[in-house]
C-alpha cells in the first residue's frame, strides 16, 4: 500500500504547480501569477489563483490552498497515496512501495492488489460474456428493455454472468487465479458440506460493477432476470478486505467530477436509479444500493460537495422508514433537499416515463429543504391530532439540532416556527434542550481524552505539576530564546528572518507571563532593521533591565533538564542546523500550549456555569469554544507526533 519516502520525494520535486493544475483549469498570466475560476466553489470571475514561484495554488474565495499533491488531492477527492502515484504516472516516475514494511504489510499489500487483478478479470469477463449468444440474447435484451444504450452500458462496465456452476471459474483459473484469491474477493462461493468444491457465486445474472472513487472494480451486485420470487432480487458482493460497503457509494466514479462541477449530490437508493438519471442528462447522483446511509459515505459525499438532495420513492411508509439518513447527512454538516416522486414510481421508472426534460423539471419544481419536507410528510397526520404534532415538533427541532452550524440552525427554527405556527422560542427552547443532551456526549469525550493526555504528561518528571499557565509560560520563553539567539539568520526556504517568521506567527496571541510579553513588546519594535541582526546589536537596542533578562533567557536554556529536551521539541545540538524546523517545532509547542490553556478556562467555566445553574445557551457555548479549541489542539498535537487518545 505505503509508496516509499524516495518515490513521494521524486514526485514532490517533479511537479510542477502549473503543469499539475494546467491539466485540469485553464490558466492566464496576470502579475506573477496564474489565475481561473475556482474548480472548489462556483464562481464567476477568477480567484484561484497559482504561484510558479511558490509552487502553490489558492482560493481568495473559498480559500483552499496547497501543493501539486494537495491539489490532486482536492480535485480527485483522493488520499496522499493515490495523489502520489497520479503524479508519478503522469511525470513516468516509477512507483517503489516502501521497503521498510513487514512481511505481514507486505503479503497484505500483495493479497489487496492480487484482489484488485482478480476483480478487475472478473469485470472484463463480464463485460465480454454480453457479446456471447447468451449474453446478447439474454443479459443484453434485459439492458435494452430497460432504456440502457451501448454508451452507458459501457459507462457502468455492466455485464452479465453465464449461467452455469463454473463459467468464471474455470476462466480465472485458465487466466492463472489461485481459488484462494477468488474465494477472498468474493467471486466463488465452497460448496456447503465440502470446502474443497467451490462454485461461482454470480450466476444467470446481469451484473453492475462496483467502482471506488478511482474507478477500479471492487464489487459486484447482480440482478435476477426472471420473476422468480424464491430467490433474492439481487446478488452482491461480500465484505472483502478492498470492499467495505459502509464507505462506498454505488456511482461515486462517474458521478464526482458532475458533483463538484454542480456542487450538489442526487442521492437515491437502487443500481438502476443511478444508471437512469445518467440516461436523463443528470451525472451528479449516488446510490446507497439500499441499505441505510453510514459515516463513511456522508464523508464521501463531503469530499466533493456539501449539498445533497434525496430522492425519495413515492411510498410514504418507506419514506418515514428511511427517513434517519436525513438526520446523519443533517450531522455530517450536508446541507440537505428531497424530492418525493408520484406514488409508485422510484426515479428510474419516472425518468423513463416521462423523459428527460420533464424529469429534470420534476426535481427543480418539487425539491424542498428538509424541514418542509418533513412537515409536508406529516401534515395529513397531525391536522388529525393534536398530539401527534407535539411529537413531529420535537422530532423537527431534533433534526435541526444534528446542524453543527448555529447560524444555519437558526434560520431553519425560524422557518420551522412560521410551517408549524409556533413562536419562535418554544422552538428555541426545544432546541437548546436537545442540544444541550448531544453535546453532553460530546463533551464528555473529549473531556476523558483531555485528561487521558495530561496523565500521560505526568509520566514526565516535573511536569504534572506544573499549571497550564506554567506550561505555556515555558514555551513562550522558548519563542523569545529563539528570536533572541537566530534574530537576523534567514530561514531555509524563504527571504523571511527567524524573528520576522516567530513574530508573523505570534502577532494573534498575548504572551501571558507578563515579563515574556514586554520584551516580545521589544522585539516588535525592532522588526525593521532586518537582516543580519545578531545578539550582540540585539542587547544594545533593549534597555538595560531588558538586557539582562535576555541574556538570563539566553542561558537559562540549558538548565533545562533533558526530559525537556525529548518530549519538548527543544533539540539543542541540532536546532541551528535546521531553524525553519526549530523554530516551527516551537511555534508549535507554544500554540499546543495556549490551547490547551484556552481548554483549561473553557472547561472552568463550563463548571462553574453548570454549578450556577446558568441558562442552557450560556452552557451551550462554552461547550462549543471548548469542542472548537480541543479541534486545534488534536491536529497540533497530530503534527507534533504525539497520539492523543
Ligand atoms: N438491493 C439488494 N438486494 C436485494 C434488493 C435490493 O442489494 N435483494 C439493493 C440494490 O442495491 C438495489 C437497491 O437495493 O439497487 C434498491 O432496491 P430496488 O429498488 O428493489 O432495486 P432497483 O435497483 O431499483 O432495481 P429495479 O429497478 O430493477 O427494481
Ligand atoms: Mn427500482
Amino acid at each position: 500500500m505505503s509508496i516509499s519516502k524516495l518515490t513521494s520525494d521524486k514526485v514532490k520535486e517533479r511537479a510542477d504547480i502549473v503543469e499539475v493544475v494546467g491539466d485540469y483549469l485553464p490558466l492566464k498570466k496576470k502579475g506573477q501569477n496564474m489565475w481561473a475560476c475556482c474548480p472548489f466553489h462556483g464562481e464567476k470571475s477568477p480567484s484561484f489563483s497559482v504561484s510558479p514561484a511558490k509552487q502553490i495554488y489558492k482560493c481568495f474565495g473559498c480559500s483552499k490552498a496547497g501543493d501539486p499533491i494537495q491539489f490532486i488531492m482536492d480535485i480527485e477527492g483522493v488520499g496522499f497515496q493515490e495523489a502520489i502515484r497520479h503524479l508519478a504516472g503522469k511525470y513516468g516516475i516509477e512507483v517503489e512501495e516502501d521497503e521498510t514494511r513487514t512481511p505481514e504489510q507486505n503479503q497484505e499489500q500483495n493479497e489487496r492488489e492480487s484482489l484488485f487483478i482478480a476483480l478487475n478479470f472478473a469485470k472484463d469477463f463480464f463485460v465480454k460474456n454480453l457479446q456471447t449468444e447468451e449474453g446478447r440474447s439474454i443479459g443484453l435484451s434485459y439492458f435494452k428493455e430497460r432504456g440502457f444504450n451501448p454508451q452507458i452500458i459501457e459507462k457502468f462496465d455492466l455485464g452479465y454472468a453465464l449461467d452455469g456452476w463454473d463459467h468464471f471459474l474455470k476462466a480465472a483459473k485458465i487466466a492463472g487465479f489461485e481459488e484462494d484469491i477468488l474465494l477472498k474477493a468474493g467471486l466463488i462461493l465452497q460448496r456447503e458440506g465440502d470446502a474443497s468444491r467451490v462454485y461461482d457465486r454470480f450466476r444467470g445474472r446481469v451484473t453492475f460493477a462496483i467502482h471506488n472513487v478511482s474507478g477500479k472494480a471492487i464489487g459486484f451486485g447482480a440482478r435476477i432476470l426472471t420473476k422468480d420470487k424464491n430467490q433474492p432480487k439481487y446478488i452482491n458482493s461480500p465484505e472483502t478486505p478492498i470492499y467495505h460497503k459502509s464507505d462506498v457509494l454505488y456511482g461515486i466514479f462517474q458521478a464526482k467530477k458532475a458533483i463538484r462541477d454542480l456542487d450538489n449530490c442526487f442521492l437515491v437508493e437502487g443500481y438502476t436509479d443511478v444508471v437512469s438519471l445518467h440516461l436523463s442528462g443528470i451525472e451528479n447522483v449516488v446510490a446507497s444500493s439500499g441499505t441505510s446511509l453510514t459515516d463513511g459515505q456522508i464523508k464521501l459525499i463531503k469530499r466533493f460537495t456539501n449539498q445533497v438532495t434525496v430522492l425519495y420513492d413515492g411510498d410514504s411508509a418507506g419514506i418515514k422508514a428511511s427517513i434517519r439518513g436525513i438526520d446523519l447527512l443533517l450531522e455530517g454538516g450536508l446541507n440537505v433537499k428531497a424530492v418525493v416522486f408520484p406514488d409508485g414510481e422510484d426515479p428510474d421508472s419516472y425518468s423513463r416515463k416521462v423523459g428527460s426534460q420533464a424529469f429534470q423539471d420534476y426535481l427543480k419544481e418539487n425539491q424542498r429543504d428538509f424541514i418542509g419536507f418533513k412537515i409536508g410528510l406529516y401534515q395529513d397526520e397531525f391536522a388529525r391530532d393534536p398530539i401527534r404534532k407535539a411529537e413531529v415538533i420535537r422530532e423537527i427541532v431534533q433534526s435541526i439540532g444534528k446542524i453543527p452550524d448555529p447560524i444555519i440552525r437558526s434560520v431553519y427554527a425560524k422557518e420551522a416556527s412560521g410551517l408549524l405556527q409556533i413562536e419562535e422560542e418554544i422552538i428555541h427552547s426545544e432546541l437548546n434542550k436537545s442540544l444541550i443532551k448531544s453535546n453532553k456526549d460530546h463533551f464528555q469525550k473529549a473531556k476523558e481524552e483531555a485528561e487521558a493526555e495530561e496523565k500521560l504528561e505526568e509520566l514526565v518528571p516535573s511536569q504534572g505539576q506544573l499549571s497550564f499557565l506554567e506550561k505555556l509560560s515555558i514555551h513562550e520563553r522558548e519563542i523569545l530564546r529563539l528570536m533572541a539567539l537566530y534574530a537576523g539568520e534567514n530561514l531555509a526556504d524563504d527571504g523571511n528572518t527567524v524573528l520576522e517568521y516567530l513574530l508573523s506567527e505570534t502577532l494573534e496571541t498575548k504572551f501571558q507571563t507578563a515579563n515574556y510579553e514586554r520584551i516580545y513588546g521589544l522585539f516588535k519594535g525592532i522588526t525593521t532593521q532586518g537582516k543580519g541582526l545578531d545578539l550582540k546589536s540585539l542587547l544594545d537596542e533593549f534597555p538595560g533591565q531588558a538586557k539582562t533578562e535576555v541574556i538570563d533567557l539566553v542561558q537559562q536554556r540549558w538548565e533545562i533538564s533533558p526530559h525537556w529536551t525529548g518530549r519538548h521539541g527543544i533539540l539543542v545540538p541540532t536546532e541551528k542546523d535546521d531553524l525553519a524546523a526549530s523554530s516551527y517545532r516551537a511555534l508549535l509547542w507554544f500554540k499546543k500550549r495556549y490551547v490547551e490553556k484556552l481548554m483549561d478556562e473553557a472547561s472552568r467555566n463550563i463548571r462553574s456555569a453548570d454549578a450556577n445553574r446558568e441558562d442552557f445557551e450560556q452552557i451551550l457555548v462554552l461547550q462549543n469554544i471548548f469542542l472548537e479549541v480541543k479541534k486545534v489542539q488534536i491536529l497540533l498535537s497530530k503534527e507534533l507526533g504525539i497520539v492523543i487518545g
